[in-house]
């Protein structure tokens, strides 16, 4: 570490310290966070770290970015930072923090993490991301995974479907049901992002844990471009009939309002879409169904939402050190968390508050951590770096709108894979 940095380094933690045992004070410092989580759910979650932030004397100063996914965020970040003007900090998930971690412009949050432990409190499929060269240069707030299927109790019961699907063909048969009774069998956007999430359940239980990571995370030619890989762009394609003419340009929570009103049967989509519930007061059940993609039970393709920090003005650095220290604290952990519908990134923290459908989560979680099926979501950049996501994305979303075929769409993923980025 830079000789440099370190008295800033050692004052930090004394200063963060002194800032925790302070009693509130009139909020003095600000921080500037970039961040996407505009949806209902997501801002009532982020209340939480606002209003804890406010009893340590830091003013939340608000740099949300619509567009569900990160991939607007992520533009407007580059060009904030090239313009030599980073925010305090910003709203980042797996490869992107890696690719921000090459770039010399994050602070090093390594005397925060020693003080709270973090590293024996959080999961190593985290640290992987959180921690560049030994030092923690993110800081996790939770844990989203996408192979979940939601579905209207009402929706269903009307269509004559007394039990979520399990499998692949009971799904594909549930759809049918829906759609013959009148209501939007699929509902989903058009962004390619949420193509990919649907992308990621297919893949999961078409193949199983062991071809997902040797396709999308090892990234074989002979995977991406195989019969099985054909089998997957197949039922994509029958996935499409499913969805309704609005679904180009729809939002991921507007997908997700079609179910909780009953427009609308299923969402393939992850659990922040379990926030949108929440914030709905819709009960797990009796509302809404909160099942495992079909075929993917057992396995969970997750990634990490974290706050990474840019290298500011001293005269910043007390709110960036009390904001990475709020983020990574039990009660912000447990209280954003229980609202945004994503598992604490911290270990043991208590499932009080959580619903059934959270509490599913943060028990899928740990299960396939513990039988190695825990594996990095391609859809939400835990998969592969930015620039081959972003090609693969293309693929998936051209060949779900049927302006490629199933076997053109698998040998383009094994071209992009090959092709040097
Ligand atoms: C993910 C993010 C979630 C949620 C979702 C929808 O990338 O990790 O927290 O915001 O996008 O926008």
């Amino acid at each position: 570490m830079p000789s440099k940095l370190k008295p800033f380094l050692s004052t930090l933690a004394v200063a963060v310290a002194a800032a925790h045992c302070a009693p509130a004070r009139a909020a003095q410092d600000t921080v500037q966070v970039l961040h996407w989580w505009t949806a209902g759910g997501e801002a009532g979650a982020l209340q939480v770290l606002k209003d804890d932030l406010l009893q340590h004397g830091v003013q939340w100063q608000d740099v949300p970015i619509a567009g569900g996914g990160g991939a607007q965020a992520m533009t407007t970040l580059r060009a904030r930072v090239l313009a030599g003007d980073p925010p305090s900090a910003a709203q980042l998930a797996g490869f992107d923090i890696v690719d921000w971690s090459h770039q010399g412009v994050l602070q090093d949050l390594t005397p925060i993490a020693r003080r709270q432990d973090w590293a024996h409190k959080v999961p190593k499929a985290l640290q992987d991301f959180d921690v560049y060269q030994g030092r923690w240069i993110a800081a996790p707030i939770g844990v989203h995974s996408s192979n979940w299927l939601w579905a209207s109790r009402k929706v269903l019961t009307r269509s004559g479907i007394t039990r979520p699907p399990a499998t692949w063909d009971e799904f594909i048969a549930d759809l049918a049901r829906v759609k013959k009774s009148g209501f939007v069998a699929l509902a989903a956007g058009g962004q390619p992002w949420q193509i990919a999430t649907m992308f990621d359940g297919v893949v999961l239980s078409t193949g199983g844990p062991d071809f997902y990571r040797r396709s999308l995370l090892e990234r074989d030619p002979k995977a991406l471009d195989s019969p099985t890989m054909l089998k997957v762009f197949e039922r994509m394609s029958a996935l499409r009939p499913f969805v309704d003419q609005g679904f180009a340009n729809r939002d991921w929570n507007e997908a997700t309002a079609m179910v909780m009103q009953g427009r609308a049967g299923f969402q393939m989509v992850g659990d922040w879409a379990l926030g949108e519930f929440n914030h709905a007061h819709q009960v797990p059940d009796k509302d809404y169904l909160c099942v495992r993609t079909p075929g993917t039970q057992g396995s969970v393709t997750y990634h990490s939402d974290a706050l990474v920090f840019f290298k500011r003005d001293a005269k910043d650095q007390q709110a960036q050190r009390i904001l990475a220290e709020a983020v990574m604290s039990p009660g912000v952990q447990a209280g954003f968390n229980r609202i945004k519908g994503s598992a604490p990134a911290l270990l043991g923290i208590s499932r009080e508050g959580f619903n059934a459908c959270g509490r599913k989560a943060i028990a899928d979680l740990a299960q396939a951590d513990a039988s190695g099926t825990l594996l990095g979501s391609l859809s939400q950049g835990n998969a592969v770096p930015p620039a081959v996501k972003g090609a693969f994305f293309d693929v998936i979303a051209r060949e779900f709108n049927g302006a490629i075929s199933p076997a053109e769409a698998a040998r383009q993923l094994a071209a992009a894979a090959k092709a040097q980025y």
